[in-house]
């Protein structure tokens, strides 16, 4: 696959097949997402893997908290404008897609992260030291070699809030700090939330050219 096209052509996937990944399928994943960018080429990120019968212990407890504590997704609100309408455009997709499912808004996006959207297998990203920053050129370089490798993936932030639950499950070291949640699977070709694209703004919403016209 080309770099444009994998770039372009990646979505995030919010229903997954059950079949399991083997373990040297992730493994080539992380031996190409190991050559993103860092900082000093710190490489300070480190990635916790689960699945099977630790991942679904995980989920279930998870679970418990998302339905016991509800967090809310109403921070639209407090955005600046453009960045509300980014957001409301969003909701609307993903709205549609909640009410296809026969779930709110609520349960399909904030629940539905919080169990990591059953994927077969999830990634806990997280980084020593100070540079979170490379956290980000990490995943986004294993998402795009996922997609290369015919892999769904998702980024969630969401479950972030229960980050006390993932660190003590999956027995990730206290001297290190959970920044970016990955469920990784085979995207479940029959579901609408496996190929919904979501919109983008055109790049003169986010460009400033200098010196182009002189
Ligand atoms: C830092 C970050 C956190 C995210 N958290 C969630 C999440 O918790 N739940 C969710 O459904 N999607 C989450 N997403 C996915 C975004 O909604 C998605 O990337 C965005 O709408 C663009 O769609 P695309 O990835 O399909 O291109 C997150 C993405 C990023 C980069």
């Amino acid at each position: 696959m080309q770099t444009l096209d994998a770039i372009k052509g990646r979505t995030s996937i919010r229903a997954f097949l059950p079949t399991p990944i083997p373990q040297e399928t992730i493994a080539q994943l992380l031996d190409a997402a190991r050559w993103a960018p860092s900082g000093s080429n710190r490489q300070n990120w480190r990635v916790t893997v689960a699945t099977g019968a630790p991942l679904q212990r995980l989920v279930e407890r998870m679970d418990e908290r998302v339905r016991r504590h509800q967090p809310d997704m109403s921070n639209a609100a407090k955005e600046k404008p453009e960045v509300r309408q980014g957001l409301q455009t969003l909701r609307a997709g993903l709205t549609e897609l909640a009410e296809a499912q026969g779930k709110s808004l609520w349960e399909f996006i904030v629940r539905g992260s919080y169990r990591f959207f059953d994927a077969p297998v999830m990634l806990a990203v997280s980084h020593r030291g100070q540079n979170a920053a490379n956290v980000a050129t990490f995943v986004t370089t294993m998402l795009l070699a996922a997609h290369d490798m015919g892999l769904g993936t998702i980024w969630l932030g969401y479950p972030l809030g229960a980050s006390d639950l993932i660190v003590e499950e999956l027995g990730i070291p206290e001297d290190e700090k959970v920044r970016a949640i990955v469920a990784l699977g085979y995207p479940d070709p029959g579901s609408p939330a496996a190929t919904f694209r979501s919109s983008r703004d055109e790049v003169e919403t986010c460009t400033r050219w200098v010196g182009f016209e002189e």
